[in-house]
Formats: C-alpha cells, structure tokens, sequence
C-alpha cells in the first residue's frame, strides 16, 4: 500500500472508542519531536477545518437519520480533504504524519459494523486517497466492554462540560461493536506487516515502549528530515 514516490512516513492509530489511542498518540508525538523530527498531527474525521465541520455532522448524537451511505461517504470526504490538504504535501516534504484513524476504520466500522460492502469502501478509498496510504499502523487492542465503559465516561465528561455531543458511535448496541473488533482482528491477520497489534491492557508506560518499538525501526529505514524541534 506504500507509496514509493514520496519520502515522508506515515503512521495511523486505530482502535476501538476507549482504546488510549489518543494519550498514545499524543506520548508518540512528543517523542519524535524531541528527537528532533517534524510531524504532522491529524485525525480522522476531523484534521482540517474542513474536515473538523464533517466531523461535527458525523458524531452528533441527535444526526439520528443519517444513513449509512451517506455516513461512509463524509468520512471519504473528510478524508480526501485530509489527504490534498494535509497528508500528502507533508509526505512529500519528508515529514512524518501521525493520523489518529485512517481507512481501516471505515473497514471495521461502516464495513463489519454497518454492514456496507468491502469492494465499494476499497473503492472509494482509491478515489478519495489515491495511492496515498499508512506505511505502519498501530492497532491499539482493547477488550469491547472496557473500552466502551471509557469511552462512555468520556461522553459523560463531555457532556457535563458543555462540549459538542460526539456520541453517535459509541451509542451503537454492543453487538456493533464486537463486529468492528471482529473485523480489526480480520486486519491484523491479513496484513500483519503493516498492522502492528498492541495489547492496550497494559501500563500506559509499557504500551508506549510497545509502539516506540514498532515506530523506531521504521523511522530509521527512512531517509527522514529532521526538523527544527518543536518541543
Ligand atoms: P475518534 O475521534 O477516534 O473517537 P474515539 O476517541 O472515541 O475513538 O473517532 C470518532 C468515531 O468515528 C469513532 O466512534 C469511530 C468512528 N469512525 C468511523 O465509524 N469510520 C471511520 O472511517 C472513522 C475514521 C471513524
């Protein structure tokens, strides 16, 4: 899935709602700039302004009627306006991008959890990224009910600090949700040189070591700019 023409590196987190992805995203960051590497941080849904409007429309618990179809189809929007505006001029100027969520969470949440065919999300991810595509994802690996029960103190917290309602997903029943984790474990399997699964039950400090570990090897293989430090 590599693209070859271009010198930068790309890294995605994925995981279930509730999985550490972003405290781990955030330790991964600040190391790689402390070593003196220049980043780019995005999110999917979300990253560009653009895309943090789709992001608003897609996780807003009261966009009920959202349809699936359309649901799929904002986040490759979302995601092609990631990749023109963001991912792929940084790719190209060497840089490092860290996306919190790529493609393979559309696999797992609109593909197993929705039930929407694989052949039209692969599809659509050639048209909305091209050839543009993580060289190594962290798969953070959480037991569904933990992870939801995080992620449902999290909501709450949102809510009782008047911040924007981002519950659409994390209310979907429990069965949706073992269909996504089903299907992450699908991923890893099938592609086990790109997916690294990272027991996410552990000490926040040993699954940082974890990652650090998958990420050291593939920094050094690239010829990587180092960047002024922005820590
Ligand atoms: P995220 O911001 O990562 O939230 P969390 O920290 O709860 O994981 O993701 C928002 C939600 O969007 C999450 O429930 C997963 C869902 N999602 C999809 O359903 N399909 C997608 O393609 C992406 C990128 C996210």
């Amino acid at each position: 899935m590599t693209d070859v023409r271009r010198p930068g590196l790309f890294l995605s987190f994925e995981g279930m709602d509730g999985s550490g992805k972003t405290t781990q995203m955030s330790l991964l960051i600040d190391r790689l700039r402390q070593e003196g590497y220049d980043v780019l941080e995005t999110a999917e849904p979300g990253g560009t302004p653009i895309g943090r409007q789709i992001r608003r429309i897609l996780l807003d618990g009261a966009n009920q009627e959202l349809s699936s179809r359309a649901e799929l189809l904002l986040y490759f929007a979302c995601r092609a306006q990631n990749v023109d505006e963001w991912i792929r001029p940084a790719l190209t100027a060497g840089r490092i991008v860290v996306s919190d969520r790529f493609t393979d969470s559309t696999l797992a949440y609109q593909g197993a959890g929705r039930g929407l065919p694989l052949d039209t999300i692969h599809a659509l991810h050639r048209f909305a990224c091209g050839p543009t595509a993580p060289d190594l994802t962290i798969y953070l690996d959480i037991d569904r009910a933990i992870g939801l029960a995080r992620a449902h103190a999290r909501n709450a917290e949102r809510a009782a600090a008047a911040q924007p309602d981002e519950t659409r997903i994390d209310d979907e029943a429990p069965e949706f949700h073992d269909r996504v984790h089903q299907a992450y474990a699908a991923l890893c399997d099938n592609e086990p040189n790109r997916i690294r699964r990272i027991d996410a039950a552990q000490d926040i400090g040993q699954v940082h070591a974890d990652i650090w570990d998958a990420v050291a090897s593939r920094v050094a293989a690239h010829a990587l700019r180092k960047g002024p430090a922005h820590v």
